[in-house]
C-alpha cells in the first residue's frame, strides 16, 4: 500500500470532476475499489470516471438489482455495485470478474461485500462525507501491480 493521497472536494460536480481526470488516466486494465457509506458519492466518482472515458455521465446510475453494468466508452467501464452481495462467494457463482476481464476500466462500488473475490490490485478511494457537501476522499494503490499511473492524474 502507498501512502495515501488526500483530496476534499465540495459539491458533486467536484467529485465528478475529480473522477474525470482519473478517467482520462485509464488506459485499461485499471480497477478502482470505491468505499464510503450510502450517499458518499461514489457513483458521482464513477460519473466522472464515465466522463473521463468519453461517456455519458448520465448513463451511469445505481439500479438496485444491477450488479454490473457495461457502458462502452473510449475504453469499456465495467461498473459494479455489490451492495447487494451479502456473501463474497455469490460473486463466484456469478462469474462476475469473467466478464471484466478484458482491456476495460473496472469500478467497484461496496468493495468490502466482495472481499477476496475481488481483483488484487487496484486504485482504492474511501469516502468520507460531511458536513453538508464536503467530502474526503483517501486515494491509496494496492496490490502487486496497481494503476500507479493514475495518480498522475491527481497531480502526484
Ligand atoms: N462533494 C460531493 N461529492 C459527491 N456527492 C455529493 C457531494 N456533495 C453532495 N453530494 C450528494 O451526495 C449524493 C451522492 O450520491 P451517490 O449515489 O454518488 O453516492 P454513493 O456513494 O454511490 O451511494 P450508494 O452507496 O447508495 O451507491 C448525491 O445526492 C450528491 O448530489
Ligand atoms: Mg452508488
Amino acid at each position: 500500500m502507498t501512502t495515501p493521497i488526500l483530496r476534499t472536494t465540495r459539491s458533486a460536480t467536484e467529485t465528478a470532476r475529480l473522477g474525470a481526470a482519473i478517467g482520462a488516466a485509464c488506459r485499461g486494465g485499471e480497477v478502482l475499489l470505491l468505499s464510503g457509506p450510502l450517499g458518499a458519492g461514489k457513483t458521482h466518482l464513477t460519473k466522472g470516471i464515465a466522463e473521463g472515458l468519453q461517456l455519458d455521465p448520465a448513463q451511469v446510475t445505481s439500479p438496485t438489482f444491477t450488479l454490473l453494468a457495461v457502458h462502452h466508452g473510449r475504453l469499456p467501464l465495467y461498473h459494479v455495485d455489490l451492495y447487494r452481495v451479502e456473501h463474497p462467494a455469490e460473486l463466484f457463482q456469478l462469474e462476475l470478474f469473467d466478464e471484466v476481464d478484458g482491456p476495460g476500466v473496472t469500478v467497484i462500488e461496496w468493495p468490502e461485500h466482495g472481499r477476496d473475490m475481488l481483483p488484487p490490485s487496484a486504485l482504492v478511494v474511501r469516502i468520507t462525507p460531511g458536513p453538508g457537501e464536503e467530502r474526503r476522499l483517501t486515494l491509496h494503490l494496492d496490490g502487486p501491480h496497481p494503476p500507479a499511473h493514475l495518480l498522475a492524474a491527481l497531480g502526484v
